[in-house]
């Protein structure tokens, strides 16, 4: 699938539903909130959700107290419908449109969030280019907080198929430059009740 695929089709699907018609939606963004927290005690981190959507983890963080907060997606639309919700209290929310496999880290973040985003790079090219912006985009003793499908996790989500992993695979993946310090099962309640299973794993940059 192309950049340019991935876009039309994201942005297709967050044109023409709302958020409880999503499998991904969340009313609490748990545990991402819980394990943020567990590895950014200050409230000045920086934090970056890849592939954040239209989540209400940015809301959360807010009033949590954070403040230098960045979201990126590739759905203007998505970015366009949570900046609409938070209003005034998100005007120091960065918000970048685009590809997590394309885009330039303009930083090293302290916190890389992303649920649900990454497993859906299935192909080789795809996840090496997410990796390199993941290693370049996190400070050493900085903290990736990725959440994916589990192995018993669907095989597809919006029509899409997905790669699933354990936290064995998925730090594999990562590769040697982060650390798998924690790890945790999740059952994640679509708004029409359906159960899937999520592994969120919390990784240290060396
Ligand atoms: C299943 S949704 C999860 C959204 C959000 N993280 C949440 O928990 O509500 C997947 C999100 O990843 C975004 N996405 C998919 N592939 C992406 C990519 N290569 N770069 C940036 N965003 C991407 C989609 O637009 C969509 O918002």
């Amino acid at each position: 699938m192309t950049a340019s695929d991935r876009r039309s089709h994201w942005q297709t699907v967050y044109l023409s539903k709302g958020e409880q018609q999503v499998s991904w939606s969340q009313a609490d963004p748990q545990p991402s909130l819980r394990l943020i927290k567990s590895v950014a005690p200050r409230r000045d981190a920086s934090i970056i959700d890849i592939g954040g959507g239209a989540s209400r983890l940015v809301d959360a963080l807010l009033a949590s107290g954070f403040h230098d907060l960045t979201v990126l997606d590739l759905s203007e639309a998505a970015l366009a419908s949570a900046r609409e919700r938070i209003g005034a209290t998100g005007e120091a929310v960065r918000w970048v449109a685009d590809d997590a496999t394309v885009w330039q880290p303009p930083r090293a973040f302290d916190i890389w969030h992303d649920r649900a985003a990454f497993h859906f790079l299935v192909e080789d090219n795809d996840r090496a280019a997410y990796l390199d912006r993941l290693h370049r985009g996190v400070r050493a003793g900085g903290h990736a907080v990725i959440g994916t499908f589990a192995l018993d996790g669907p095989e597809k989500c919006s029509g899409l198929p997905v790669q699933r992993y354990d936290p064995a695979t998925l730090g594999g993946a990562v590769g040697p430059a982060f650390e798998l310090i924690a790890h945790e099962a999740h059952r994640h309640v679509t708004p029409w009740g359906a159960t899937q299973s999520f592994q969120f794993s919390v990784l240290r940059r060396k």
